[in-house]
């Protein structure tokens, strides 16, 4: 079997086009997602390998993407660390935010078996999915996933009680993080072992504070995850969204490929990316909200870059947003392929 395009890109193997997949993909835009979530619940379908396995792959057969991403969330570490977790209509929700704790560590238990779950759904979809499409397999960053366990659902979008808890008690916080990235590698290495492609890590939450507190607190347990997906030969992506400047920073023994946000035009980022990463992005997927000529306009600048650059996954610059038309993501992905991309 000939290899799927997103792997050729990996590997730094010629295509005739930019292989693309869209960050939430799965659980946002789809018709087909949305009639099924009236019937189940977050948990519901993310606990039933078989449910699990069909929503993970419905975008592939919905929009024609080139890869697949499982469909679980970056909360689930906390889940399994013991948090108490309810995926309200508002977001996700904890029992009890660390910050509400006397003792914020001393509750934590983590317990890898409560991520089996999970293994079972990739399991489902390496025996359901199409031979040439590849599984992305993910896990939050470790500022992110802490954010949200010292917080909660992170109501004011920066998180003001938790980087005021970062910045005070930095010697718990330090602890925080090491429980995460231990727990983080291990569920790395399961998804490995049940057969994902590709691994990408989720800082969502990455520019909320400055570059060098990021890169001396948080970017060692980076490496260490990401490691973790190294050390198995499968090709990882690191989306720090908001990192700004400091993607300059970001040396190819921490990832494979560097997911650019929205922020900065992909031409930019790549004079600053050191040139042994690759790249991924990065449409602002709110142009989706506009027509199709406004779309086609903007998709037009990046064929030069999709030209002169092999090593760039396209992708959004963060994942979909609830409301945008399935009509204007179909038409995104059917200009991707149809488009003659001159290399
Ligand atoms: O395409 C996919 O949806 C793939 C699976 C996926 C989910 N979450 C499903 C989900 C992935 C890759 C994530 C990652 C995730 N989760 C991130 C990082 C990426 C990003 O978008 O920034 C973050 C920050 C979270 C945390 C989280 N989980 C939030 C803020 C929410 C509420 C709003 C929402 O829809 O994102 C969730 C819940 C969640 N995760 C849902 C889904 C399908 C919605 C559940 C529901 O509708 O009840």
């Amino acid at each position: 079997m000939e290899k799927p395009i997103l792997l050729k890109t990996l590997a730094g193997e010629y295509t005739s086009r930019p292989p693309f997949w869209f960050m939430r993909q799965a659980g946002r835009v789809l018709p087909s997602y949305l009639k099924l979530k009236e019937g189940y619940s977050f948990w519901q379908m993310m606990k039933n390998s078989e449910l699990g396995a069909r929503v993970t792959l419905l975008p592939i057969e919905d929009m024609g993407v080139d890869a697949a991403i499982l469909f679980s969330d970056i909360l689930v570490i906390p889940y399994a660390m013991g948090m108490g977790l309810e995926f309200t209509d508002n977001g996700p929700v904890f029992e009890k935010a660390l910050v509400e704790r006397e003792n914020p560590l001393k509750d934590l238990n983590p317990d890898p078996s409560k991520l089996n779950y999970i293994y079972n759904v990739i399991d489902a979809v390496i025996d359901t999915k199409p031979e040439n499409i590849p599984l992305i397999g993910f896990c939050g960053g470790p500022l992110t996933v802490l954010c949200y366990m010292l917080e909660g659902l992170g109501r004011r979008a920066e998180f003001p009680e938790a980087i005021k808890f970062i910045y005070k008690e930095k010697s718990t916080t330090k602890k925080l993080i090491d429980a995460i990235t231990e727990l983080s590698i291990e569920y790395v290495k399961g998804q490995i072992k049940h057969g994902i492609h590709v691994f990408q890590l989720f800082e969502t939450h990455g520019g909320l504070i400055p570059n060098d507190l990021y890169m001396e607190m948080f970017l060692p347990s980076v490496k260490k995850i990401c490691f973790a997906a190294r050390e198995s030969n499968i090709p990882n992506i690191y989306f720090p969204k908001g990192l700004g400047f400091g993607i300059k920073e970001i040396t190819p023994d921490v990832c494979d490929f560097l997911s650019i946000d929205w922020h900065i035009p992909i031409d930019v980022a790549r004079a600053h990316v050191h040139p042994d990463i690759g790249l991924q992005g990065n449409l602002d997927p709110r142009i989706l909200f506009s027509d199709k000529k406004q779309i086609e306009d903007k998709l037009k600048t990046y064929i030069k870059f999709g030209q002169e650059n092999q090593n760039w996954i396209f992708n959004l610059g963060h994942g979909f947003i609830p409301g945008i038309p399935f009509g204007n993501a179909k038409f995104l992905a059917d200009w991707l392929k149809e488009t003659n991309w001159e290399r």
